[in-house]
């Protein structure tokens, strides 16, 4: 479909040179403000995500003048490297930046690609930024005009707290109020002296990241100890998980004062176990955990609603795209997951509402199927009248492609339900071939060290590749080539598989383990092979240029003209006409162009 977009694209250019009016013109007046709101460890947890333990009435009402995406997925649940992806709409595996280190290695990243705050800014926007949008302050600074970084904690005192849970007496030092007033007071100033130029504003919201700093008002200690919370389905590990699935629960968790307490009343003597560990918890220590995020949600669902409110008051409401997300999710004891950092659904899921004030008759309802935080980029620039062109996504080696269609009620832009990209491929190499608007990737690291949490990319041992589907999703744990910096997707490079069925069991058990030749599971695995693995080269990174070496590549793989070219890119190698489309058995001449015949997807 990026093929399909950039062609449209092309045409919506064509069309007003034709039509005479002057672009740049046309372009001004058609130009929209952009507000993007971006939590931090926010899951799908609101009333219109069907949740009855957070009340969040200023989300729901969002929910019912927006565009609800109920399968929004993250590229990597762990904020920098998510936020990088996210910021420049390339792929963690493009960017090859999987873990936080420094402010600068993560300018390194971006400067290498083009970012959201600084596309706008070449269109004319004023870009405004606060709190955390980009992982580091630095960063920040250097890709918005203007930015306010904002305290992450709110005082001393509760940063180095053991309790998960610090109660603030007043607001004034919450780092998420002092967000919210500066875009509040950023918005006046906009109306006072912006002249009805375009602006580009985004809002960080910390919370309901750990640690979980809330004001009194919203709830106070005795609440959160004591209410009683839903169950996490599942609760228990899933039936014949590989062991490398299981995430150790993250150490704020299970250091906090909270757990270690619930140690002495629940735990065993036995040190080398302590409580908390294995994660099965007693439902007791389990509220009190969720209890307290639940309360960090309500609390940034008031602030949201005052930002909201405020843009409302000013009369930007019309003229202005909104966009409510989170860089990814957070396990709550489901799966006996805590933690970020996993490929469970509710690590990798976020909640998505897109407001478009042009597409108005689809507020209120939900699109159902899997959607990419990598593609919202092009997607707001696409809605805000500034679309990206196919050179701009070219030359700045963008993986994202933009779903405005979804708002504007149109179909895809693909023929066959099956799109293949032709043509060079992207930087990484990639070809790619899936049902695109069907399919979302998320990848996440596992190191020796339990939290895997700031170990480079030469100290991997492995990563995980999943994708999810409207009912499914399949992860292959591949061993990590350390001197490649990519996955192992040889057949001996297999530690484990997984697939879940949510129109059945869900995550409760793993079907791959009983039945790894599972028609799904099959089908999967060549979306895997056809969005992470690069035929073109060897995993140290050389061009592959022998047939024996393309062959070894594996079956998805085929050699033609002295490369070795994934299979599904019969758009490129058979381009030239039917007949050399169709000398390779596995594409087929359709519609004057040369496609992958659907049955090639199976790579057993
Ligand atoms: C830090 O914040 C907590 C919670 O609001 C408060 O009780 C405490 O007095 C503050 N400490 C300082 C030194 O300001
Ligand atoms: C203590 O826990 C460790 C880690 O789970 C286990 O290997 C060990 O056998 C336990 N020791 C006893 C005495 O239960
Ligand atoms: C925005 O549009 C709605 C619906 O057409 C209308 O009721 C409202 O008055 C408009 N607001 C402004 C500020 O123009
Ligand atoms: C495994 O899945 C395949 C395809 O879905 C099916 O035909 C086969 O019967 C299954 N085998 C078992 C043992 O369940
Ligand atoms: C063939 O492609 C053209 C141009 O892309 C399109 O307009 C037409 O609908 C396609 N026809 C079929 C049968 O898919």
């Amino acid at each position: 479909m990026m093929l399909a977009c950039r062609k449209m694209l092309c045409l919506a250019v064509i069309l007003s040179v034709w039509t005479g009016t002057n672009p740049v013109e046309a372009a001004t007046s058609e130009q929209k403000n952009v507000l993007l709101i971006l939590t931090d460890d926010f899951r799908a947890e609101a009333g219109v995500y069907g949740s009855s333990d957070v009340n969040t009435p200023n989300m729901d009402s969002f929910a019912a003048e927006s565009l609800q995406f109920n399968q929004a997925y993250t590229q990597i649940p762990k904020c920098g490297p998510e936020r990088a992806s996210l910021l420049t709409s390339r792929n963690p595996t493009t960017t090859n930046y999987y873990y936080h280190s420094s402010g600068r290695a993560e300018i390194k990243t971006v400067k290498t690609g083009l970012s959201l705050p600084k596309y706008f800014e070449s269109q004319d926007y004023l870009t405004i930024g606060s709190s955390k949008i980009f992982h580091f302050e630095i960063t920040n600074n250097r890709y918005f005009q203007r930015f306010r970084w904002q305290p992450v904690h709110i005082n001393e005192t509760c940063l180095n707290s053991p309790a998960l849970f610090c109660e603030a007496d007043g607001e004034s030092q919450c780092p998420d109020r002092l967000s919210i007033d500066y875009g509040k007071n950023q918005l006046e100033w906009i109306k006072d002296n912006l002249n009805g130029d375009p602006f580009f504003m985004a809002i960080g919201i910390r919370r309901p990241h750990i640690r979980y700093e809330v004001p009194s008002s919203i709830c106070t200690r005795e609440m959160v100890d004591t209410a009683v919370s839903s169950v996490p389905v599942p609760n228990t590990l899933p039936l014949d998980i590989p062991e490398i699935a299981q995430r150790k629960v993250c150490t704020p968790i299970s250091e906090s004062s909270e757990v270690t307490e619930a140690g002495s009343k629940y735990g065993t003597s036995n040190s080398s176990a302590p409580y908390g560990i294995n994660l099965e918890m007693e439902p007791e220590v389990t509220n009190i955990i969720r209890n307290r995020y639940f309360c960090a949600v309500n609390y940034i669902d008031g602030l949201i609603g005052e930002l909201l409110d405020k843009l409302k008051e000013l009369g930007f409401e019309n003229n202005t795209i909104v966009a409510i997300t989170s860089d990814h999710g957070f396990s709550l004891g489901e799966s006996q997951q805590w933690c970020k950092m996993s490929l469970f659904e509710p690590a990798a899921r976020v909640p998505l509402w897109i407001k478009d004030p042009s597409y108005s008759s689809l507020y209120g309802t939900t699109h159902n199927q899997p959607v990419e935080l990598v593609d919202l980029m092009p997607t707001l620039a696409d809605l805000a009248g500034v679309p990206m062109s196919s050179e701009k996504l070219n030359s700045a080696g963008m993986d994202g492609r933009s779903f405005a269609y979804i708002l504007r009620g149109e179909s895809q832009p693909d023929e066959d339900g099956l799109e293949v990209l032709s043509g060079a491929p992207s930087k990484g190499g990639f070809s790619f071939s899936y049902p695109l608007g069907a399919a979302a990737f998320t990848i996440s690291q596992r190191c020796e060290e339990a939290g895997c949490e700031s170990v480079k990319n030469t100290k991997f041992e492995a990563m995980g590749y999943s994708v999810r589907t409207e009912n499914y999703r399949y992860t292959e744990w591949r061993e990590w080539k350390r001197k490649g910096l990519s996955g192992d997707f040889s057949k001996g490079g297999l530690i484990g598989a997984e697939l879940y069925d949510y129109s059945d069991a869900g995550e409760a058990t793993n079907l791959y383990a009983t039945n790894s030749s599972h028609e799904q599971a099959l089908l999967l695995s060549g979306y895997l092979r056809a969005h992470f693995r690069d035929c073109g080269k060897t995993d140290t990174g050389k061009l592959i240029k022998k047939r024996s070496l393309c062959k070894s590549q594996g079956t998805h793989c085929v050699y033609y003209k002295k490369r070795c070219h994934f299979k599904g890119d019969c758009g490129s190698i058979g381009k030239a006409s039917s007949k050399t489309c169709e000398s390779y058995a596995h594409c087929q001449w359709k519609n004057s162009s040369c496609v992958v015949k659907a049955s090639e997807l199976l790579f057993a």
